[in-house]
């Protein structure tokens, strides 16, 4: 979603927040736009596309050599992504650059109006914007301005905000929107992202929610909303968090699945101790694992398809029930939650808005939270009573790949660790699955990334088509589930997932002459019975696509990718790398800008 990067030092900053503009470029957007502030006032420009425009625009114009800035890439929600809406803002004396949704923007246009304010664009940013000068103008003070607005804007936003009388001076305000504060010497940031801060830059402090920040060259302030002052919490800042280089590969999707080997043995081994799973680092209380009698699971998209597979897994091996349900309508539908149950949350970002708003709604009913989550500091991470953190550096590309297969792999730990505590799994059966995932399933994905060439083959035929079917049984309806995900989101395929059982009661009417099915069968239990959905779609001229091992039957197929062999468990992880692999072949074989799929965002920071 958008991203919001603010200077101020000793440098001159147009590059710095150019720099940081194309950092944030990852999160999603369709117009960018910087506010300069020197000694003549604000220089402001925009640009509608990419940050590369803006550069150019800049350049054309000579833009003055500031040392006090914001800058901002922007996703559109109120109003068409051009110029006219582009942020930063400025009303009156205030400039200000905004992630996040005003909920009643509405009633304060109306209000502002009536104060004689005009606005000039259709955002809901503006009128924040206009809030702030009202009470800027009244007070002739930042932060009671801020702590004014604050109390009668609603949503969840994030802003970093200059005076044009006050230069030198940024303010930051964080409400539900990620904003966090990069410290240097001489010079200090603001960035919805670390990946936005430059190299020099070692420290940096995550807002609290709630908080107005007051930055300097030499220093910063934070204030709650009464304007009393917090203290910071700083952490250093390193390489992992903000590594955003392609390290030679041409999109970082295709280097994160790369990465999944790596990052699954990284993941495993922080959540293994003599062999058996160990969750002592994530602070999770295990007499309420004990005692649990049920389970809830809310996340969003691909973390939803994790947890689907949690719940498969989690059911599998405690025989209790587990409700999945992503976090948009969880939040909404008033959920039941019986006695000893407790909510586990899955995002890789940490900040999905829907996510932590269940994460929200459940711990204000006093129930106990769980929280697997990619990114240390984020907001989901500081508010679960436990976090289990999978360590997969930093992903970048929009569609989700390395978070997933991690997820994947760390909730089958979770999975076996409960099932160990209930006594529903003995040690010697732990100590074996624990060596699968943590050495053989590392192995194996690699295996399957060696075999790239054969996954681009098979997308010869498929990147041709509009749409696709994936068709699965149990825990592979699942994987099928993400695999339709990732190939729609970046190839624009129209790809749905049924369990392959399903088809036939409605769907296998679309069913024709060269349409892709692809099966994805793992499990002996159910391979007898997805082959014969198999030879359904076939006889009726489905082109099948099996991802399947090598023994199992292959009747109908006309593609076929052969799992390596390897533990039953793990070969729907195995699996899911195939689809990723699918969909990012089958997204450049179309010729789609498979790092940024269009109308999307990384972080999904509003609901
Ligand atoms: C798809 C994708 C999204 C995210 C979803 C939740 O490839 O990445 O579906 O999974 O927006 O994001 P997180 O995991 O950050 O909560």
């Amino acid at each position: 979603m958008c991203g919001i990067i603010g200077y101020t030092g000793k440098s001159p900053c147009k590059n710095i927040l150019l720099s940081g503009l194309y950092a944030l470029e990852y999160r999603g957007y369709d117009s960018a736009g910087m506010a300069l502030l020197d000694n003549k006032g604000f220089t402001i420009i925009k640009s509608r596309g990419e940050v590369s425009r803006l550069e150019e625009k800049m350049r054309a114009f000579h833009a003055p050599e500031s040392s006090c800035g914001i800058a901002h890439t922007r996703w559109a929600t109120h109003g068409e992504p051009g110029e006219r809406n582009a942020h930063p803002h400025v009303v009156g004396k205030t400039a200000l650059v905004h992630n996040g949704i005003i909920e009643n923007f509405k009633e304060i246009h109306e209000l502002l109006l009536s104060k004689g304010y005009v606005f000039a664009s259709e955002t809901d940013t503006e009128a924040a914007a206009a809030l702030i000068d009202l009470y800027y103008s009244e007070t002739g003070e930042p932060l009671s301005a801020l702590s004014l607005a604050c109390e009668k804007l609603c949503g969840s936003f994030a802003f970093a905000v200059m005076f044009e009388d006050r230069e030198g001076e940024l303010y930051g305000v964080r409400v539900g929107s990620p904003l966090l504060i990069g410290a240097g010497d001489g010079e200090s940031l603001l960035a919805s992202d670390t990946a936005a801060f430059p190299a020099n830059i070692d420290r940096y402090i995550a807002m609290e929610d709630g908080g107005i920040s007051r930055i300097f060259r030499d220093g910063f302030q934070l204030f709650d909303m009464s304007l009393s002052e917090i203290k910071a919490n700083e952490q250093p800042l390193t390489q992992i968090s903000r590594n955003t280089h392609k390290d030679g590969y041409e999109h970082f999707m295709r280097k994160e699945i790369h990465e999944e080997a790596a990052a699954v043995l990284k993941t495993l081994a922080a959540y293994i101790k003599n062999g058996l799973p160990d969750f002592s680092a994530s602070g999770v209380d295990t007499s309420i694992l004990k005692r649990l009698s049920s389970l809830h699971i809310a996340a969003c998209g691909t973390a939803m398809h994790a947890g689907l597979f949690a719940k498969f897994l989690i059911e599998k091996f405690l025989r209790i029930p587990v409700f999945a349900e992503v976090a948009s309508e969880f939040r909404y539908k008033e959920p039941i939650f019986e006695e000893n149950t407790a909510l586990l949350v899955i995002s890789q970002s940490g900040e999905t808005a829907d996510t932590l708003a269940a994460l929200r709604l459940a711990k204000e009913r006093g129930i106990y939270s769980i929280a697997v989550v990619n990114v240390p500091s984020s907001s989901i991470a500081r508010e679960a009573d436990a976090v289990i953190y999978t360590h997969a550096g930093r992903e970048v590309s929009v569609a989700s790949t390395k978070a997933y297969t991690v997820q994947t792999a760390l909730l089958s730990l979770f999975a076996l660790h409960l099932g160990l505590l209930r006594g529903n799994i003995c040690e010697s059966e732990a100590q074996k699955f624990c060596f699968s995932l943590s050495r053989e399933l590392p192995e194996k994905i690699d295996e399957v990334i060696a075999r790239e060439d054969e996954v681009r083959a098979l997308c010869l035929s498929l990147s041709q088509k509009e749409s696709a079917f994936f068709i699965g049984r149990g825990v592979d309806a699942h994987i099928c589930a993400e695999g339709a995900l990732k190939l729609k989101e970046v190839s624009y395929i129209n790809a749905q997932a049924y369990p392959a059982g399903e088809l036939k009661h409605g769907t296998i009417s679309l069913i024709c002459k060269g349409l892709p099915v692809i099966a994805v069968s793992t499990q002996l239990s159910t391979a007898e019975k997805t082959a014969a959905n198999i030879r359904e779609v076939a006889a009726r001229g489905a082109d099948v696509y099996l991802v399947a091992p090598a023994d199992f039957p292959q009747d109908g197929a006309k593609y076929i990718f052969s799992l390596p062999k390897a533990t039953e468990p793990l070969l729907p992880i195995l699996a899911a790398t195939v689809t990723q692999l699918l969909a990012y072949h089958a997204a450049l074989l179309r010729g789609c800008n498979v790092d940024k799929p269009r109308n999307l965002a990384k972080s999904v920071t509003v609901e």
